[in-house]
C-alpha cells in the first residue's frame, strides 16, 4: 500500500500550493505519486464545486447567500468522498502509489462544523479510510482573506472573516483532540515562507516514516512497505 497523505487549512492557506511542491518532491525523489483534490473531479465533486461558486441552489434554503442546506452539503462532501476513495484514491494505494490529497476529511470536520454536529459529521464519514498523515497549514483567518482578495475577483461560499475565523477555531480544537491524532496531523505556520514550509513539510515525513518513528506512521515500522525510501536529509540552509 501506498502512503496517503492529505492537506488541510483554511481557504487561502496554501495547501494547494503545498501539496503541489511535495508531490514534485517525491516524484523527483523516484516516490511514485498522485496528486488528488476534495472536492474530486467526480460526479458528485463537480456538483459540490458549482454549489461553492453560488452556481446551484436549492429553492428551498431560503437562504440567499447559503444556497445549499448545511445538511445537505455536508452529506454531499461525504457523499465525494466516498467516490473519490473508491474511483481514485484506494484503487492507486493499492498499487503502492503515494496518494496527496489537497483536502480530506479533516476539511468536513472543520468546516461543516459551522452548520451541523460533529458527531454527525463523523457518523456519515464513518466509511471514510483515515490518511497516514495530515498536514494543517495554519494561517490566521484575516491572512487568508487577504491573500484570496488578491488572487481572485469573486469568492466562494466559505470565504468569508466570519467564518474562516470559526473554522480556523475548529480546525485547531480537532487536530489536538483524539480525533486529530487518529489521522496524524502535523501542525505547521502557514505563515512561513512557501519554500521554508515546503522543506518543513519535507523534514516532518522523512522523520514520520522512519522505522520506528513516535507519532508517526504505523505500518509496520519499514520505510520499503510504505514505497518510500527518502534518502538523506536535506542540507542545512545558509
Ligand atoms: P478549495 O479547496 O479552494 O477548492 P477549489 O480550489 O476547487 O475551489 O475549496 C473547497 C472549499 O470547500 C473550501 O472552502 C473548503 C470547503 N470544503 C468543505 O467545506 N468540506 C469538505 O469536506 C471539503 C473537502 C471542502
Amino acid at each position: 500500500m501506498g502512503l496517503f497523505i492529505a492537506f488541510e487549512g483554511l481557504d487561502g492557506a496554501g495547501t494547494t500550493t503545498q501539496a503541489m511542491l511535495l508531490a514534485d518532491r517525491l516524484e523527483a525523489e523516484g516516490v511514485p505519486v498522485h496528486l488528488t483534490k476534495e472536492p474530486s473531479e467526480g460526479p458528485v465533486g463537480n456538483l459540490i464545486s458549482l454549489v461553492l461558486r453560488r452556481r446551484l441552489v436549492a429553492p428551498t434554503a431560503g437562504r440567499p447567500l447559503d444556497p445549499f442546506p448545511d445538511d445537505l452539503l455536508a452529506l454531499l462532501f461525504a457523499a465525494d468522498r466516498i467516490d473519490h476513495l473508491h474511483a481514485e484514491i484506494l484503487p492507486k494505494l493499492r498499487e503502492g502509489i503515494t496518494v496527496v490529497s489537497d483536502r480530506y476529511l479533516l476539511s468536513s470536520y472543520a468546516y461543516q462544523s459551522l452548520g451541523c454536529d460533529l458527531k454527525w459529521i463523523r457518523e456519515v464519514n464513518a466509511h471514510a479510510v483515515m490518511p497516514d498523515l495530515t498536514f494543517l497549514i495554519d494561517v490566521p483567518a484575516p491572512v487568508c482573506l487577504r491573500r484570496i482578495e488578491k488572487g481572485r475577483w469573486e469568492t466562494e461560499l466559505f470565504e468569508g472573516l466570519d467564518k474562516l475565523v470559526v473554522v480556523r477555531k475548529n480546525y485547531l480544537r480537532i487536530a489536538a483532540s483524539p480525533i486529530g491524532e487518529s489521522m496524524n496531523v502535523i501542525l505547521l505556520d502557514g505563515e512561513k515562507d512557501v519554500r521554508a514550509l515546503q522543506k518543513e513539510i519535507w523534514e516532518r515525513l522523512r522523520f514520520s516514516v522512519q522505522p520506528g518513528a513516535r507519532g508517526g506512521v504505523e505500518r509496520g515500522g519499514d520505510e520499503s512497505q510504505l514505497g518510500l525510501n527518502l534518502g538523506p536529509a536535506d542540507e542545512p540552509g545558509p
